[in-house]
């Protein structure tokens, strides 16, 4: 860990330490300000506010909000709702790796767009949905996909 990046985490588990809900709220900042948490982040975390691990890494295995890699600079999540699946997730996401030649979980080799899924959004009637970066897309079609993909594109 660099030092620069160490003061930071040292910085915001101060901040959180004996506060309600601490774990979830340093987590919420970390993600925030570094942009992922690895697995070592978590023991350190775990240690300094005298939680469990198994707390640390409950939370941020279960909200999609956290990673543990960098993320590119914009991210696009596919829904897979079981509205959005059965409407056509799995073929959008099959036409976003055809077109960026990455994986879910990828992020584009020039740090630009990252591929990941979610859980339902709330708007199932849009079916199929995809988020890029906090607006969400519905009614996404393979031959509309392009079009929206360009607006991220460098
Ligand atoms: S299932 Fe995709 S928004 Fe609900």
């Amino acid at each position: 860990m660099n030092p620069e990046k160490k003061a930071l985490i040292d910085q915001i588990l101060t901040e959180n330490k004996g506060k309600d809900g601490a774990v979830m709220v340093a987590l919420n900042e970390l993600q925030s300000q570094i942009g992922y948490i690895t697995e070592p982040m978590e023991v350190y975390v775990a240690r300094k506010l005298r939680a469990p691990i198994s707390a640390v890494h409950g939370v941020t295995t279960f909200y999609s909000f956290f990673t543990n890699r960098p993320r590119g600079k914009h991210t696009i999540k596919f829904c897979l709702g079981t509205a959005c699946y059965v409407g056509g997730t799995p073929q959008l996401i099959e036409k976003a790796k055809q077109l960026l030649n990455i994986d879910i979980g990828q992020t584009t080799p020039d740090g630009n767009i990252t591929l990941e899924v979610c859980r339902c959004v709330g708007a199932c009637s849009q079916a199929p949905v995809i988020v890029i970066d906090e607006e969400v897309e519905g009614r996404v079609r393979t031959n509309t996909f392009p079009e929206l993909l360009a607006t991220v594109s460098n």
